[in-house]
């Protein structure tokens, strides 16, 4: 009886997905990202993707440069703090850093306030497909050694497959560059609306060495040592689409030539472990978005928004239930 509970549950699950993805008035729905992505050896309390991270923080030095693109206060000239989180993709919070495909920086500007914004970049600047369908199947295809097959189906994944066979990961979190991927729109006080792409661009060379690099945390050491010699700074680079880009469609770079304006720049002061640190609880939502920045039509966007909820309203169920049982047996 157990066994056969066993057995049917998964089977009537994996039958609802494909009548939900082979029939195109379903969506894939945030719980069927966050089954998958967590995989069957479930972390409690952690992140079901970019479990591996530890938090940072600083302060985001305005220059003002956008300011008549968009109201948003962080645009303003000036100095907002933030708190950030760097991280490496997958289930897994011991992953070895260096072995990480993607690496990331979250980031949540004025945090305190009704102004707040919240960005999660990756280092790759496009993605391989442009809907949440394709995006699970791409998951799936990763996770049944079937991701070869899965590009020479989809076309449109040539600029991810390009950019993967020339990226050349770097040493240091501090030298990668990190790209808000999706597009959003800036608005102005008049209303007046454009879409843009945003990255966070180091300012120091490649070069450098890793305290441990056999270290399955060698990557985070390397940072929690640099900061020692001061703040890792980055541009936060924006680029401006022209009427030959199609913002909706994340699965194609736009050319170097569309105007790039540099926002400001994000000092990292700080770093800690993501155990203590106040990065842990923040669901590194793409769509908390302060007036002035508005989200494209991107589905992936959406997708993105349900998908972290999910996954965050999961870890932080486990954290409290965690905590309760903590408290009973002290
Ligand atoms: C449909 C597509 C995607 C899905 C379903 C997805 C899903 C998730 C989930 C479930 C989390 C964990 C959230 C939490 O518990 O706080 C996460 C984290 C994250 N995702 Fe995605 N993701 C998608 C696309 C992207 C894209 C396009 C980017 C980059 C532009 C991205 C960057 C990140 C980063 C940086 C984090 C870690 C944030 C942190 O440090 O807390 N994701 N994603």
């Amino acid at each position: 009886m157990r066994y056969w509970a066993l057995v049917a549950v998964p089977t009537v699950l994996t039958a609802a997905f494909f009548y939900a993805a082979s029939d195109n008035r379903h969506e894939v729905s945030a719980q069927d990202f966050v089954n998958l992505q967590q995989g069957n050896a479930i972390q409690p309390g952690f992140r079901r993707a970019h479990a591996k991270g530890f938090c940072v923080s600083g302060d985001f030095i305005s220059s003002g440069t956008l300011a008549e693109y968009s109201s948003a206060q962080v645009f303003q000239a000036g100095q907002y703090p933030f708190i950030g989180r760097f991280s490496v993709a997958g289930n897994n919070p011991t992953a070895p850093d260096l072995k990480a495909p993607v690496r990331s920086l979250a980031l949540t500007l004025l945090p305190e306030t009704a102004e707040q914004w919240r960005t999660a970049m990756n280092t790759p600047p496009v993605l391989a497909v442009g809907t949440p369908e394709k995006f699970y199947q791409q998951l799936l295809a990763l996770q049944n050694n079937t991701i070869a097959e899965f590009f020479a189906a989809h076309p449109e994944t040539a600029a991810f497959r390009n950019w993967r066979a020339s990226y050349q990961p770097t040493l240091s979190y501090a030298t990668e560059q990190y790209h808000s991927i999706n597009a959003f729109y800036l608005i102005n006080a008049a209303g007046k609306q454009q879409a843009v792409r945003w990255a966070a661009v180091p300012t120091v060379g490649a070069a450098n060495q890793l305290p441990d690099p056999e270290a399955v945390d060698a990557l985070q050491q390397e940072l929690f040592a640099r900061l020692s010699d001061g703040p890792v700074i980055f541009d936060l680079v924006f680029s401006l689409a022209t009427s030959a880009d199609d913002e909706n469609d994340a699965t194609i770079i736009w050319p170097d030539t569309n105007p790039q304006l540099i926002a400001g720049q994000l000092q990292i002061k700080q770093a800690t472990e993501q155990s203590n640190g106040q990065c842990n609880a923040i669901n590194f939502d793409p769509l908390v978005l302060p007036r002035g920045i508005l989200p494209s039509a991107d589905p992936i966007l959406r997708a993105r928004g349900a998908a972290y909820a999910e996954s965050h309203r999961r870890r932080a169920r486990e954290v409290l239930l965690n905590t309760a049982t903590g408290a009973h047996h002290e």
